[in-house]
């Protein structure tokens, strides 16, 4: 290979370079850049002329695709109402978490429906992957089984069947003869993920592929598959919580941001109709430090508990240790607590928890969390009956957030009867439920804690 073919591409976002570096100015990753073989030496290589494409105008009307739904609530509303024929799904998600255990049981339920399916995997012979469906009840399905790591035999295999969908597990382990690389590389990833998306838009398959992906990106693929499907979801959960949450990143076929929560138990991972109830299941007494926070996913309200602990520190720089926020959230909210209210954290460690392992990303959680930690700082309870969203801007003044009505509606009907909200929300009144509102986080912490 002469060296002007060859290129050098950042296995975290994908970006391409011209020579190696130990840094991707791109994302700013750390030694992700490797070199591979381009996929095409550009339009000029090809010598011969080109066909003219049919061309259509914007105004021709389009039907919506008819979806076809799993049966599985929770996996049908991340889609976004269900499986799009001919769409690309990637699930990533850590080793482990549940992503074969979750499509198997997709698969036999979308076969139940009257889909085609095949599940191929690369990664468990066929006799594992039946053990499985056992173990999961699942063996009267009439899902295709097939074991297989080569691409073009599973591409040929496809052709035959016309399948409506079909699921690959792994991307990583699958390979194309015509790329030199190992499989699980940057280049056999992209080559055969662009072979299988191309092979479903064009044949109409719907395709889901899985991919593994450490917390730090450090395995190559996912990211750089990402651009090319259509719906990208990530199937997230901390290992010790039996919780499960499969979150749309990107979808074109409906909202992002979906969540769809599932619980791991010895018969696979059931689906939770109700989030609010179960995040919120283990909250005994009102305690110090314990705030609900109403939010929002994707389209629907969930409830969850932000839990503070703040103690003096033994040690000269204090800790600051979050589970299911963001740490840089933490350290603002300290700050505006400190410089507009007038509440040091300076000697004291702070630690910050979403109850039951879920990920909380929205800023409307600032005033929950600003009222947690201010709860177990002063060790005053916040009245169990409350719940609190709003965003708190760095002079203090508390922000409207959107969807009011659908988070109300959620507390009432998990018997909360009181909730404290920025002022000038857009407040449409719900049956049970009455709303403090409050200006800024001084007026906030002055009316719940005392003078603060
Ligand atoms: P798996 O689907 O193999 O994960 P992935 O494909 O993401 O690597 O799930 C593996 C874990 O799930 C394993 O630790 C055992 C657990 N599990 C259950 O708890 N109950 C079950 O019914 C099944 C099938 C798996
Ligand atoms: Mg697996």
């Amino acid at each position: 290979m002469s060296k002007s073919s060859q290129s050098f591409t950042c296995s975290s976002c994908g970006a391409a370079h011209r020579k190696w570096a130990g840094r991707c100015d791109a994302c700013g990753a750390w030694n992700s850049i490797v070199e591979e073989a381009p996929l095409s030496a550009g339009p000029k290589a090809l010598g011969a002329k080109g066909r003219t494409i049919a061309l259509t105008d914007l105004a021709t009307e389009e039907a919506a695709p008819p979806r076809a739904s799993s049966g599985i609530e929770e996996f049908d509303r991340v889609l976004g109402g269900g499986l799009v024929p001919a769409s690309a799904i990637l699930v990533g998600g850590d080793p482990g978490i549940g992503k074969s255990t979750l499509l198997l049981q997709a698969a036999a339920s979308f076969a139940r429906h009257g889909v085609k399916c095949l599940y191929i995997s690369g990664e468990e012979a066929s006799a594992q992957v039946r053990m499985r469906a056992q173990r999961l009840g699942l063996t009267d399905a009439p899902v295709a089984l097939g074991a297989e790591t080569n691409l073009r035999d599973i591409l040929t295999t496809l052709d035959a069947e016309r399948p409506g969908l079909a699921i690959i597990d792994s991307i990583q382990t699958m390979w194309l003869d015509t790329v030199e690389a190992a499989p699980g590389s940057v280049s056999q990833v992209r080559a055969a993920a662009h072979e299988l998306v191309t092979f479903a838009k064009k044949r109409g398959v719907a395709i889901i592929l899985v991919g593994h992906v450490t917390k730090d990106g450090q395995i190559a693929g996912p990211r750089v598959v990402e651009h090319m499907v259509d719906t990208v979801l990530y199937f997230e959960g901390e290992r010790g919580h039996q919780f499960r949450i499969l979150r749309a990143v990107k979808n074109r076929f409906g909202p992002a941001d979906e969540i769809g929560v599932f619980e791991m138990t010895g018969g696979g991972l059931s689906q939770v109709l109700n989030p609010s109830a179960l995040f919120l299941s283990e909250r005994g007494q009102a305690s110090p430090g314990s705030a609900v926070f109403a939010g929002i996913e994707g389209t629907r309200p969930v409830l969850t508990e932000i839990q503070a602990l703040v103690a003096p520190s033994p040690l000269g720089t204090p800790r600051r240790t979050v589970v299911g926020l963001d740490s840089g959230r933490l350290s603002t909210i300290l700050a505006v607590l400190e410089a507009r209210c007038g509440i040091p954290f300076t000697g004291l460690d702070v630690f910050l928890n979403v109850a039951g392992g879920m990920r909380v990303t929205e800023p409307a959680a600032d005033l929950a969390v600003a009222a947690a930690l201010v709860s177990a700082r002063e060790d005053v309870a916040i009245p169990a009956e409350t719940v609190l969203f709003g965003e708190i801007s760095l002079s203090g003044a508390l922000r409207p957030v959107g969807q009011t009505e659908n988070r109300l509606k959620e507390a009432a009907k998990l018997g909360f009867s009181q909730a404290i909200a920025p002022s000038r929300s857009k407040l449409v009144a719900v049956e049970g439920m009455s709303v403090r509102e409050m200006p800024d986080l001084t007026a906030f912490v002055g009316d719940m804690f005392g003078a603060g």
